[in-house]
């Protein structure tokens, strides 16, 4: 079947009770034993229930893994995946990678004596040389938040495949629907649902999805002993998302490389970050690796001040952090997503105080792009 049809219908069969077309929000925590020994396929709610169960099935589809586990948030998917490795294991990140990445990397999991190492993975001789004998684990994050930096997947994979490391893909900024890391070569992609899977800023959540039935059994270990989760009204929240995939990302790019050439050939901004543009460094990757562009987007203004101007004066763009919804929402990464990073590390990746992230929604365009013209003439 085409993606669409399995977002729509994969995990989503008519409940088996009532028929009822969208699966029932199954809000208990408990359920009821026939007898000693003898449940329904379900005990406890931490540990499983339908709405995660079914999300799941859903997720593991589109991403083209064989299981796939969800979790309170991005970063919760995130963790589960780095606990995967044992102490004294070393880890390769992109170091433009999200900023909470670098946080739970190198204020948390560095005391279970995890090591790690950031590396501008775009570049494959960076991540050769970044290789030490205890390399378990590639994390990519392609394209980068908020920086834009792509990483040719099945480049790294080779590179992971003869050093027997794991290489690990953050999906969130494409979505399955305009990039597929397993089939380039990753064993594992993780996401931030909070973002285009779910689509409507409505629900924050995570996914990790695998290749290998022995790292989902530790994923699935490690989702119903710590805890993390999902919840049945976000799982039913994703799932009801994820169902206008397909629709909504193909308008996401469409309007994505609109506001791309705008700003690109706006006075006001001196360059624009978008690897749909030729003048990207790493379009051509983009172009190969990818089915389209999407709709991250960052530009740089110069300064603070000119920075503070724009995003203090557009109408229909928010002000917020996040990403991925339907609506467009603009922030100041330095400030704000990326505040946590050290600013010694957010001048060396190119988080400047000029730059400006867009998260462009699907508004009609030329409402968009009036809001960007007026906000950036206040400069
Ligand atoms: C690329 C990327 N990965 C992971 C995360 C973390 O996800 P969450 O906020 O759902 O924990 C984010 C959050 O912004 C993100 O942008």
């Amino acid at each position: 079947m085409g993606f669409a049809t399995d977002a729509i219908h994969v995990g989503q069969e008519p409940d088996p009770a009532t028929g009822a077309i969208v699966a029932p929000i199954y809000q208990t925590s408990t359920y009821v034993q026939e007898e000693l020994g003898k449940n329904k396929g379900y005990d406890y709610a931490r540990t499983a229930h339908p709405n995660r169960r079914a999300l799941e099935r859903t997720v593991a589809k589109l991403e083209g893994g064989s299981a796939a586990y969800v979790f309170t948030s991005g970063m919760a998917a995130i963790d589960s995946v780095f606990r995967l490795l044992r102490p004294g294991d070393h880890a390769i990140i992109s170091e433009a990678v999200y900023g909470g990445v670098i946080r739970l990397t190198t204020q948390l999991l560095v005391q279970w004596g995890l090591e790690f190492s950031f590396v501008d993975t775009s570049s494959t001789g960076h991540v050769e040389r970044a290789i030490k004998p205890n390399t378990k684990m590639i994390y990519v994050e392609t394209p980068t938040n908020p920086t834009m930096c792509v990483t040719d997947i099945a480049a790294v994979a080779k590179i992971s495949a003869a050093h027997n490391a794991t290489l690990v893909v953050d999906n969130t900024f494409l979505s399955p629907y305009l990039q597929s890391p397993i089939a380039l070569g990753a064993q594992i992609v993780v996401h931030s649902m909070t973002k285009y899977l779910n689509g409507h800023s409505d629900a924050v959540g995570g996914a990790v999805i695998l290749t290998r039935p022995s790292d989902a059994e530790k994923i699935y270990f490690l989702q119903r002993s710590a805890g993390a989760g999902l919840a049945p009204m976000d799982c039913f929240l994703v799932s009801r998302g994820i169902k206008t995939l397909a629709v909504r990302m193909k308008q996401h790019d469409a309007n994505g490389r609109a506001i791309a050439r705008f700003l690109e050939d706006h006075p006001c901004v001196r360059h624009v970050l978008y690897p749909g543009l030729p003048s990207h460094p790493h379009h051509n990757v983009a172009v190969r690796q990818q089915r389209g562009f999407g709709a991250m987007i960052s530009f740089d203004v110069v300064n603070l001040e000119s920075a503070r101007n724009v995003l203090n004066h557009v109408r229909l763009c928010s002000l917020a952090e996040s990403l991925g919804g339907v609506e467009t929402l603009i922030s100041h990464p330095a400030t704000m997503t990326h505040a946590s990073v050290p600013p010694e590390v957010r001048e060396r990746i190119g988080i400047t105080d000029g730059l400006i992230r867009i998260s462009v929604g699907i508004e009609d365009v030329e409402d968009l792009i009036e809001d960007l013209d007026q906000a950036l003439r206040k400069i």
